[in-house]
């Protein structure tokens, strides 16, 4: 049996780590989430939610990846024995990360199409968003540029993974992680140095309260779960490539806090820009698409940071793109034995199939609608709804459920403190205390199945 491959280095795995986590959600999503829903009350709730929930989480699920060396169906059936009900969980993660990706490589295919239109400088030519946005109306009712760009980007996540993991994954988000972080300074410095740029800071960082309602927690729920990549098995699966002796506390730590502050920022780039100009902060999805390409445009220098922009949310896209089609991928090659050429051609394949669907969204499927909480939603959105609002959260309830109960808050403090010699749960030495062992332990065995629970009552209307 060939050994399985591991990262090369910590660094290696926290910035593949981070590189899964931020995506599209940190910069396509979070900014119009956090803008329609209260500024910096969304703010304040949504970090109660990654260090109370996302957190604790995020060091179970890579811990069961490095505690089995599998996959998510593995990985429980490693714990749990292979007649366990338990691996129906990895298999719904397996199950949503063809969901995922049917959607999200159809706007990371949209990020490399905007990234070449701003290449060709197409976006100095709009007046407004306005015209910005029947553009992108214009060029998505035309199904061959949706499936020309998703499969343009498809085939880039496939390179990557047919490289492995060391050679793959992790090259890849080695080189393509620091340079996402200097394209977002360049905008942030760009953004804050623009008349009434404090206009978008306060949007973002002044909370209005009045804002937030019950659903408020169900946004800011869902999305910690999309953002730190959690409930499907992502971080599992990254996390069964690290040894035995790796710190798994402090890489949960950093790529939270990469994951979150990066989110910011980019909701700094994108607010600056749109107040300075004296446009509508809460367009919707709309925003990146729509609004800003024609706002960066006309700015000094609009050319250069408009193609910035969308190189920034491509290698966004792509680093995350990757984690998610890994998912099926080692689960092809741990239980059927599929060397990874294999497992990625069919899983490919197969997930680029189930995009289509999505791709046909917005021209010859755009009238395929079904109806969900009143509003007619595409195949895109179906998607996008049943993975962030059902599947996330779903997979994040069991595997909190798993890691408190079936395996025991003992047993998974003990294995979280293996490669923790000298530095633990909140902070060097302190997961070791008995104070901070309940404080996890309430976390994962109360607050985050309970928590998760009310949402979706809620979610259902039955509360
Ligand atoms: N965390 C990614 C983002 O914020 O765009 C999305 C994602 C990646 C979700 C991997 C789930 C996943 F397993």
């Amino acid at each position: 049996m060939t050994k399985r491959e591991q990262w090369s280095s910590k660094t290696g795995f926290i910035l593949a780590a981070a590189g899964s986590a931020v995506g599209l959600g940190n910069i396509w999503k979070f900014p119009y989430i956090a803008g329609e829903n209260g500024g910096a009350a969304f703010l304040f709730i949504y970090l109660i939610c990654i260090l109370a929930i996302g957190l604790p989480i995020l060091n179970v699920e890579i811990l069961l990846g490095r505690e089995t060396q599998k996959n998510p169906v593995g990985a429980f059936k490693a714990i749990h024995g292979d007649n366990s009900n338990w691996k129906y969980v990895g298999a719904l993660g397996v199950f949503a990360s063809f969901t995922i990706l049917s959607f999200y490589s159809i706007v990371g295919g949209w990020s490399v199409a905007y990234t070449i239109e701003a290449l060709k400088g197409t976006f100095a030519s709009f007046p407004n968003p306005e015209v910005a946005g029947e553009f992108f109306n214009l060029k998505n009712s035309n199904p061959y540029w949706v499936l020309g760009y998703h499969t343009i980007f498809f085939l880039s996540i496939i390179g990557i993974i047919l490289s492995g993991v060391k050679g793959g994954l992790e090259k890849a988000s080695k080189f393509l992680m620091p340079v996402l972080l200097l394209i977002l300074f360049a905008l942030v410095v760009n953004g804050l140095m623009l008349p009434d740029s404090d206009k978008g800071m306060e949007f973002l960082f002044s909370p209005d309260w009045s804002k937030i309602n019950p659903s408020t927690f169900l946004l800011a729920l869902g999305h910690a779960f999309f953002t730190l990549s959690l409930g499907m098995g992502a971080m599992m699966t990254y996390g069964s490539y690290l040894s035995d002796n790796d710190d798994i506390v402090n890489a949960s730590y950093m790529v939270a806090f990469l994951d979150t502050v990066i989110a910011i920022l980019a909701g700094v780039a994108i607010f600056t820009v749109v107040f300075s100009s004296g446009y509508d902060p809460t367009a919707g999805p709309g925003l990146v698409f729509h609004v800003l390409p024609p706002l960066l445009a006309q700015l000094p220098g609009g050319y250069i940071f408009a193609f910035l922009f969308f190189l920034l949310l491509t290698i966004a896209a792509v680093t995350s793109g990757i984690s998610i089609l890994e998912v099926s991928v080692s689960y092809l090659v741990d239980e059927l034995k599929f060397s990874r050429k294999k497992a990625t051609m069919i899983m490919g394949a197969l997930v680029y199939l189930a995009a289509i669907p999505c791709a046909l969204s917005f021209n010859l499927l755009s009238d395929a609608t079904i109806p969900i909480q009143g509003k007619a939603f595409t195949f895109f959105d179906v998607a996008d709804f049943l993975a962030s609002n059902i599947l996330l959260p779903l997979g994040g309830f069991f595997i909190a459920i798993f890691a408190g109960y079936v395996w025991s808050i003992d047993s998974t403090v003990k294995a979280l403190l293996k490669g923790n010699s000298e530095s633990l749960y909140f902070g060097n030495s302190i997961l070791n205390s008995s104070t901070s062992k309940t404080i996890f332990g309430l976390l994962i065995k109360y607050l985050s199945p309970v928590l998760i629970f009310l949402v979706f009552l809620y979610q259902f209307g039955w509360i």
